[in-house]
């Protein structure tokens, strides 16, 4: 009998990680994840940008970039998806090998450079499940600049213009470690001056619904220069802060072969960098602008632990090649279970508590 769990663990363990990672996919894009959406466990939901999110819980960035599997993703029982990195055109990204797992560390290192079929095949993707799925949960898509453009900003600048109509919600990704043209916005006037446009372009299209833009940071940001871009983002109007992407550090206590390829650092070793960071934007901001926590989650402990932190919602990619799609299931379950032995009625109640 054909059991995705094992077939897809053993596929992400077994094979190179990328060709893996393709194969738990293509599982998913044709069905054959578990169901996890019928799970419901309370407490749980809340509205965010005038959208009901039934959990907090999504898988991140990168897992399904160009979109070939958002009802397969949704079914697993998250909350809300996010697809891409995309780019306004496709791009192969870095030479092979370009994915490394740490599995000592139960982390993993990429340096993929935004490997993606381009906007309009997730386009297509995206107008195809919305038609299917019209009452669908959130769905966002994570924006970067092809690594050859001249114009990051016009790269940002033209994905904005194309799914803001079709999505929830837009990740501007300017904490990529992978890709040259990742960075660039990592200071305060081309950040502000990126943020007063896209959010231009998202206004002018007078939706009945405009999509949230959030911003992605980099766990590598010193503090200082943190503040700054954090004050630049949240004047500039920006609906949500994604904390975080992938680091270019390489804690001392790593011990997997693997630790010294070039790329980001994701998974447990991600952990305390990424949800520090967290507790700290949610101090500055007082709260005042929802947070995406992302970062080493891999279980409900780690998901409660980034909501106390002061995230909204979470994500979660790198621990589910370790342990699996049924991962998702569980760090729902355990969440809820901590939140009432803990005295929340609802997840709004714990945001930030133990900041
Ligand atoms: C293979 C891989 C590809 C990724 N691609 C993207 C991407 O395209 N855009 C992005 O913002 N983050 C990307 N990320 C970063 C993740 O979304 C996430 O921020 C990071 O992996 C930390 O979460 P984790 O420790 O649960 O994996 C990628 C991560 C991995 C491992």
């Amino acid at each position: 009998m054909f059991d995705f769990y094992n077939i897809s663990s053993r596929a992400l363990t077994l094979f190179p990680a990328e060709t893996g990672h393709r194969f738990a996919l293509k599982a998913l894009a044709n069905g054959l994840g578990p169901r996890g959406n019928a799970n419901k466990p309370k407490g749980l939901n809340q509205t965010l940008w005038q959208r009901t999110f039934l959990n907090p819980l999504a898988i991140s960035a990168g897992f399904d970039k160009n979109g070939t599997a958002i009802s397969g993703v949704l079914k697993l029982g998250v909350g809300f998806i996010e697809v891409g990195g995309v780019t306004p055109r496709p791009q192969k990204g870095n030479p092979k090998p370009r994915l490394f797992r740490l599995e000592k560390d139960e982390a993993a290192i990429n340096r993929l450079g935004f490997n993606n079929l381009g906007a309009d095949q997730l386009l297509s993707n995206i107008r195809q499940h919305n038609l299917i799925y019209t009452n669908s949960s959130p769905i966002g898509v994570n924006l970067a600049a092809n690594s050859d453009s001249t114009d990051p900003s016009n790269d940002f600048e033209k994905l904005v213009d194309k799914f803001a109509s079709q999505v929830d919600f837009l990740t501007v990704d300017i904490s990529c470690p992978n890709s040259k043209n990742g960075l660039v916005f990592l200071s305060p006037k081309p950040l502000q001056d990126l943020l007063d446009k896209l959010i231009e372009i998202r206004d002018r299209k007078d939706l009945k619904s405009p999509p949230a833009l959030l911003v992605k940071l980099s766990p590598d940001i010193e503090y200082r220069e943190l503040d700054i871009l954090v004050e630049v983002i949240v004047n500039a109007g920006i609906d949500g802060i994604t904390i975080s992407n992938t680091t270019i550090k390489r804690p001392k206590d790593l011990t997997s072969p693997n630790q010294n390829e070039v790329g980001g650092l994701s998974g447990k070793p991600l952990f305390l960098m990424s949800t520090e960071m967290l507790r700290y934007v949610f101090k500055i901001t007082g709260g005042n602008i929802p947070l995406v926590g992302v970062g080493g989650v891999s279980s409900g402990a780690d998901a409660y632990e980034k909501i106390c932190a002061g995230a909204s919602l979470v994500q979660v990619y790198t621990a589910l090649v370790y342990k699996g799609p049924k991962l998702i299931f569980q760090i729902k379950n355990d969440l809820a279970k901590l939140l009432e032995a803990n005295g929340f009625s609802s997840i709004k109640d714990a945001i930030g508590s133990k900041n």
